[in-house]
């Protein structure tokens, strides 16, 4: 079972690196340790069903492992893999996240927002970035697409207290609620890559076109990307429309429902 965790982890650490390698710019980088003992040999993907092979946008994410690193260097796996430890370095990040100043949004931001819900958890949404409540109360989909956004989940027993975590693909608000440049969304992406390295979800759901385009890889309509299952470093991830979208059109509730029928499907398999 350990092991399981470790390969898991080394898979999303190296997918960083393989980044890095790829020629992704490093805003601002500093260099990769993986803090996995050379003895964990990295896995095969051991998370079935996919059909599609998500691969992370352009973002740097160099941050991934120095988070919570000592000067003493690596931290052990075992650390690293304890829950109460993966708990410790999410407020770390946290903090990390409300002091951030890598883009200009920080400029513009009241409140940062890095995310919430719990470790271990079924499924991570991924939005694109706060809103006007999101910014005002430190917190992921609070507003009216959040609510919505917690109705779909309810709906297949998922739910940020129970068993989900909610982060967004920019932890500050776009001003006017403005697409993030990709300047932002590749300043802010290290957050997210160790988010996911911490939290270590068995699923991922992104909502709407920004965050799926982004962690799948292809800039393609949410319309043609949705439907299907893909692996983002090994964790499938099941993209679908925005709540914010779908409370405007709601030809997209049926959809929707479907993709939250596919998340389930992976959920129960
Ligand atoms: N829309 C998003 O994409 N994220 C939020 O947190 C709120 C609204």
């Amino acid at each position: 079972m350990k092991m399981q965790a470790e390969d898991r982890l080394w898979e999303l650490l190296n997918d960083i690196d393989d980044y890095l390698e790829g020629g992704f710019r490093r805003p601002h980088a500093s260099p990769v340790r993986l803090p996995v003992s050379s003895a964990a040999a990295p896995s095969a993907n051991s998370r079935g069903g996919s059909v599609e092979t998500a691969r992370g946008p352009s973002p740097a994410a160099a941050e991934v492992a120095a988070a919570g690193e000592t000067e003493a260097g690596a931290p052990e796996a075992a650390e690293l893999l304890d829950p109460a430890e993966r708990k410790r370095r999410l407020s770390e990040l946290a903090a990390r996240v409300t002091a951030c100043t890598h883009c200009k949004l920080h400029k513009t931001r009241r409140k940062a927002v890095p995310g919430m819900g719990v470790i271990d958890p079924l499924v991570m949404v991924i939005g694109e970035g706060p809103g006007a409540d999101e910014d005002a109360s430190g917190l992921p989909f609070v507003g009216r697409a959040g609510q919505y956004l917690d109705k779909w989940l309810e709906a297949i027993d998922l739910s940020r207290h129970k068993n989900a975590y909610i982060a967004n693909i920019v932890k500050c608000r776009p001003p006017n609620n403005r697409d993030p440049e990709p300047a932002e969304s590749e300043a802010c992406f290290p957050y997210l890559m160790e988010q996911i390295a911490l939290v270590r979800p068995k699923t991922i759901l992104t909502v709407g076109r920004v965050a799926s385009q982004i962690l799948i890889g292809r800039f393609d309509s949410i319309g043609s990307l949705r439907g299907r299952v893909y692996q983002f470093s090994g964790i499938p991830l099941v993209p679908t429309y925005h709540p914010s979208g779908v409370l405007r059109n709601p030809g997209y509730r049926r959809p929707v429902w479907e993709d939250m029928k596919l998340l389930r499907s992976i959920l129960t398999r």
